[in-house]
């Protein structure tokens, strides 16, 4: 049976790290997998969540199975950390939600609730979009359309463009948006452009789908969810998949949340045992340590506040790390000050993927073939030679 299988080409994304370990070349550079490093290249766990583990450790007095649901003080912290403290929707009781594994298992769970509320459901992603949205979603088995969303001539949004796609969109079709911080472009709508997405959705009525990986890493905990509170506040569903791999750097523990803002209170109780069912049928109950990790976090002050202060540094980090490479570009006569207007983890070098591939056959610099690069893996021992390469392939 097995024979039928052919070898499948490596991920485009993942496979990066494999090529990455191989090179021998000692100058090389990893822009590739979507993970914060510091300046020596290291992805060390952060004092708050090493806090947390010594207390978890200290406290945990059994292995048994946790509730379908997840952790209870991981979901109502991260609800209040999406959402807000006073949002309408948690006052009236209108969030379903369970804990999944990743950011990723979120997706999964979501895009398989849609198809068991409406099987033949578009849904919209942008163009470009994170590779592994497509799989994710589709293979819940659901139709995927794009709509305009960046260019590459511009580095910037087509904004009008993306609307006008949209357009395009049905009554119950779902709409997929980066909270912030879009991977892979680092390009993010504006609050004004929330604002009239938000009015397309009302009258398109379509159902946005949000999802937020890298709260924390655009401009702000509350500021990167501006959109996802906006749209939340105002339309009766709206799907929302978080990550905790990011901005609690807890990639390996698969920390997710799977949340679904629906119109009543008998329709959250009915939504939130589908989700459960869903995730049944797939893995069970998601794993409970890192759901656990945030739960001491996010409901002690005390973590809480270091955690948002290492938070803090990281995207003032990332943030000189994308001024440094745009002002080295320029002294080389070429500007790449878009750099430093996209947010968060990624930008778009708005390169050829011939030139991609020429930074790492002779370069060793390893980034995905789209030219979207980890900001974070540029470090002060690295941007000339960074520079330089990039200057030699224009
Ligand atoms: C990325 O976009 O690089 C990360 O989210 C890692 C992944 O799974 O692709």
């Amino acid at each position: 049976m097995l024979e039928v299988l052919e070898q499948l080409p490596a991920d485009p994304i993942l496979g990066l790290s494999t090529a990455y370990k191989a090179d021998t070349n000692p100058k090389k550079v990893d822009l590739g997998v979507g993970v914060y490093k510091d300046e020596q290249g290291r992805t060390p766990i952060m004092s708050a969540v090493a806090k947390a583990q010594n207390i978890l450790l200290a406290n945990e007095d059994s292995k048994t199975y946790i509730t379908p649901q997840g952790v209870p003080g991981y979901i109502e912290g991260m609800l209040k950390l999406l959402l807000g403290q006073e949002h309408k929707t948690l006052i009236d009781d209108r969030v379903a939600a369970v804990q999944a594994p990743g950011g990723c298992g979120a997706l999964r769970i979501l895009a398989e609730l849609i198809k068991r509320a409406k099987g033949d459901t578009t849904v919209w992603v942008s163009d470009p979009t994170w590779a592994n949205h497509i799989p994710l979603i589709g293979s819940a088995g659901l139709e995927i359309k794009t709509y305009t969303y960046f260019d590459k001539e511009l580095a910037g949004i087509r904004f009008d463009d993306m609307l006008q796609s949209l357009q395009q969109s049905k009554k119950n079709d779902v709409v997929l948006l980066h909270g912030c911080c879009h991977n892979p472009t680092g390009a993010d709508l504006t609050k004004e452009q929330w604002h009239q997405v938000l009015e397309l959705a009302k009258e398109k009525q379509f159902i946005p789908f949000i999802d937020i990986a890298y709260q924390g890493f655009g401009d702000g905990m509350d500021e990167d969810a501006y959109g996802l509170r906006l749209l939340t506040e105002n339309l009766p569903e709206v799907l929302v998949a978080a990550s905790c791999s990011k901005n609690f750097g807890l990639y390996r523990e698969r920390v997710g949340l799977a949340a679904m803002i629906t119109p009543d209170q008998k329709i959250r109780d009915a939504v939130q045992t589908q989700i459960q069912s869903v995730a049944r049928g797939i893995y069970s109950m998601p794993p409970s340590y890192g759901g656990a990790l945030v739960d001491i976090i996010l409901n002690s002050d005390d973590l809480k506040q270091q955690w948002l202060a290492e938070v803090t540094e990281m995207r003032e980090r990332m943030h000189t790390l994308r001024q440094m490479l745009a002002d080295k570009l320029k002294a080389k006569g070429h500007d790449f000050d878009f750099i430093t207007r996209q947010k968060g983890m990624f930008t778009y070098l708005c390169i050829t993927p011939e030139q991609v591939q020429q930074l790492r056959n002779e370069y060793s610099i390893y980034f995905v073939d789209s030219s979207r690069i980890n900001v974070a893996g540029i470090s002060k021992s690295n941007v000339d030679y960074l520079a330089d390469s990039i200057a030699a392939v224009l």
